[in-house]
């Protein structure tokens, strides 16, 4: 019984937390609208004008921390919060830390309202799971809200109110090393994702003490930066704006999100940061937003820099009337907005209207009802690492990973493989394996390759060799890897990207293996011995000779802390595959940006005809497919149908089509579903992602798998800026990546 007691505890808490998932938001009465509002009246009313500033400034609270990791608490900082300086921090974690600033803010400030604690959780707080882009190829939307929701649960322990996530940007340039806190390339992923991690975040109710305010970031199109380098100026169609960039934003606002980020980005000439269209037209004005808009961080000062403002008081001017509720630490609302009220270039009305926006969510979170939410130090330290978190960071991290290639069955390997070299600079290494943005994670809890190796195949010889580092010219460790492989049966080889190599401010203009990592595969492979490649990294790699000379190639991304164990389970088939990638894997950094719903040209690509749009030097087709990924067994596709040919505007595409499990082994399978609008007024995608579901079939199995796309979700903006369907004929495509050639056709005819 003793040895079952454990077990029991990890799936009841499992369970608390699905069906905290699974629960329906609860609906937001009228009556307790209102009474929010007057709250908000009475409380602006006896507000001085600093005091109202007060509230729309944020200050990081810093990372100084003392011996035992304690917050350190400054005096500066103390004074700040009784002046009413600050409606809100950053950065400062941990129960004693937030209790004693908030005790500051609501028994020794003036106005007493409590302050509201932000921080990056990103995709984890202790305990870490695989990093966005990597969650967002399992193509599992409840795996996801689960991660986010086990992070929330652990952060708001930790004091926390908000995180600045979801990152929803979509990313269609890998040189973009930002591109890893997202979902990818694709609208439709990218919109399932986000609205999953929003409702993971915010639970069923912003007041239950174990959840977090979202902050739905970087708004908007922060991800198409041209050349894919941070920062970098975006230029584009507002029809793309919309189509693409913003569905994510609008799927995590109807999920219930109740913070905006704006981004660092200009958008045709203007700065997101004061962008009057954004943030209020579109946001505002068409979307009914109600809660509140941070700038990231500094973004309002750089509207200087920008060519946007001449000064911190224009900055300040610009962004809040554009409709940028609070400054995160620019200090440019702190230092001009009383005299920008003065001057009459800011009205007391405008300003009033960002506090209630602050306030608003202040109350949502029931920080007026109990500003400490119920944390101790005691519940900090039950939540943090519970067993429960720990076992489903290694299920959600095993269905993140994506199987590239598997030649004569490779993999799984069996658990009597004899002797197993594990060679690579990734393969003992607890830094890297936890990804960008990781929090205030511990390394020491990751479990690496090699740990998870030697765990599950404790019978095999097991041999490791580092062979090289992450990016540098020393091969001095290359002819121990060569020697331990020679007396391998298998090598296991795990290369990649350092977690410094993506994340913010982290591009790069080749990505490739770095350093000589490649030149290290290239002298293992000439022993003969097969080599299993498992990659590392935040970002699409370009391993076109890899994928020409290997035999088999597992996509880990960075994992987490669970990497070693998640990534066994998947080497020696105690879990069978089931990821599927969320961004194009092109052949060669020069073929970037790649992606699979782009316009076709009036000359499309053509191996065999010059004139057409191609490079010279290699095919067209992408190394690796959106939507792309091997399992250990196979399927095949038949029997495609649409229930109705001829659609009104009203109806759903019902489309139906066989599956078959075609392999020997029990298996899951992502049917994904791509939609052609053949002819519009203007240019449409060659095709779009508009449904996906998973079937789970048994070897030999077979299953019609239905799947219905609203109408209304092939519509698209016009010149007028007007979203709409036009009728008129449709080719839909079903099958296991955006390459599916098994398509069927359907008429959209007017009401
Ligand atoms: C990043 C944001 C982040 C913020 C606060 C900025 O540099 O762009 O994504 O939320 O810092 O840490």
């Amino acid at each position: 019984m003793k040895l079952f007691r454990p077990l029991i505890l990890f799936v009841a808490g499992l369970l608390v937390l699905h069906t905290a998932v699974a629960q329906k938001r609860t609906p937001v009465r009228p009556g307790a609208v209102r009474g929010v509002e007057y709250a908000i009246d009475s409380i602006l009313a006896g507000l001085t004008l600093q005091e109202k500033i007060g509230q729309l400034v944020q200050y990081s609270g810093g990372w100084s921390t003392g011996p035992t990791g304690e917050q350190i608490i400054n005096q500066e900082q103390r004074s700040l919060i009784r002046s009413g300086g600050t409606g809100s921090l950053l950065n400062v974690t941990g129960a004693a830390a937030t209790r004693e600033l908030q005790r500051i803010a609501v028994e020794e400030s003036r106005a007493r309202i409590p302050l509201i604690f932000g921080l990056d959780v990103i995709h984890g707080f202790k305990t870490t799971f695989p990093i966005p882009l990597a969650e967002a190829a399992s193509w599992d939307p409840a795996a996801v809200e689960l991660s986010a929701r086990i992070s929330a649960t652990e952060a708001a322990s930790a004091g926390i109110h908000w995180t600045f996530a979801p990152m929803v940007d979509i990313a269609r340039d890998p040189r973009w090393g930002r591109i890893a806190e997202g979902s990818g390339e694709d609208t439709y992923l990218g919109s399932v994702m986000a609205a999953a991690r929003v409702r993971g975040c915010q639970g069923t109710r912003l007041d239950d003490p174990m959840s977090l305010v979202a902050c739905v970031k970087h708004y908007a199109a922060y991800g198409a930066a041209e050349g894919g380098r941070d920062y970098n100026t975006v230029d584009m169609s507002e029809q793309t704006l919309r189509d693409v960039y913003l569905p994510p934003f609008k799927a995590a606002l109807d999920a219930g999100a109740g913070t905006f980020m704006a981004s660092f980005n200009e958008i045709n000439g203007v700065a997101s940061s004061g962008s009057r269209f954004l943030m209020t037209k579109v946001l505002r004005e068409e979307w009914k937003f109600d809660g509140f808009v941070v700038s990231d961080w500094g973004s309002i000062g750089e509207l200087i820099p920008h060519g946007f403002a001449a000064d911190p008081g224009q900055a300040a001017e610009r962004a809040i009337n554009a409709g940028v509720d609070m400054d995160m630490e620019a200090r440019a609302y702190r230092d001009s907005l009383a005299s920008l009220v003065k001057q009459k270039r800011v009205s007391v009305a405008t300003i009033d209207e960002s506090v209630r926006r602050v306030l608003r969510i202040k109350f949502r979170l029931g920080l007026f009802s109990d500003p400490y939410r119920g944390t101790s130090v005691e519940r900090e330290n039950r939540m943090l690492r519970h067993p429960s978190h720990i076992a489903a960071a290694r299920t959600i991290a095993r269905s993140s990973i994506v199987l590239l290639k598997n030649e004569n069955s490779l993999l799984p390997l069996s658990l009597k493989a004899g002797a197993i070299a594990v060679i690579g600079p990734l393969a003992q290494n607890k830094r890297d394996p936890v990804g960008t943005w990781p929090g205030p994670t511990d390394t020491n809890n990751v479990v690496t390759v090699l740990e998870g190796i030697q765990e599950a195949a404790a019978g095999s010889l097991i041999m490791y060799a580092r062979g090289c580092g992450i990016d540098d010219a020393d091969t001095t460790g290359f002819a121990t890897a060569v020697n331990v492989a020679r007396k391998a049966d298998v090598v296991v080889m795990v290369m990649g990207e350092s977690n410094e190599m993506s994340g913010e401010a982290c591009c790069r203009s080749f990505i490739g293996l770095p350093g000589n990592q490649l030149d290290l595969v290239k002298a293992v492979q000439a022993t003969g011995t097969p080599i299993v490649l498992v990659l590392m990294n935040g970002r699409p790699l370009a391993i076109s000779w890899e994928a020409a000379n290997l035999p088999a190639i597992v996509e880990s991304w960075h994992l987490g802390h669970e990497t070693g164990h998640a990534i066994a389970d998947v080497l020696f088939g105690t879990y069978a595959p089931t990821g599927r990638l969320p961004v194009t894997f092109p052949r060669v950094t020069g073929q970037v940006p790649l992606y699979y719903n782009h316009k076709n040209t009036g000359r499309p690509f053509n191996d065999t005809s010059h004139y057409t749009s191609r490079y010279l030097d290699i095919p067209s087709t992408p190394l690796y497919p959106f939507g792309y990924g091997l399992t250990y067994t196979t399927f095949g596709y038949s029997d495609l149908v649409i229930d109705a040919a001829t659609l009104h505007p009203a109806d759903s595409l019902r489309v139906r089509v066989t599956v078959r499990n075609t392999g020997t082994r029990d298996g899951d399978e992502v049917v994904q579903v791509y939609v052609r609008d053949d002819v519009g007024t203007l240019t449409r995608p060659v095709r779009e992602l508009k449904a996906f579901k998973r079937v789970h079939l048994a070897a030999g199995a077979s299953a019609t798998v239905a799947l219905a796309i609203p109408v209304s979700d092939l519509a698209y903006t016009g010149a007028d800026m007007k979203r709409r369907v036009e009728p008129g004929t449709f080719t839909v495509f079903v099958g296991s990546n955006a390459a599916a050639d098994l398509a069927a056709h359907c008429e959209v005819v007017a009401k």
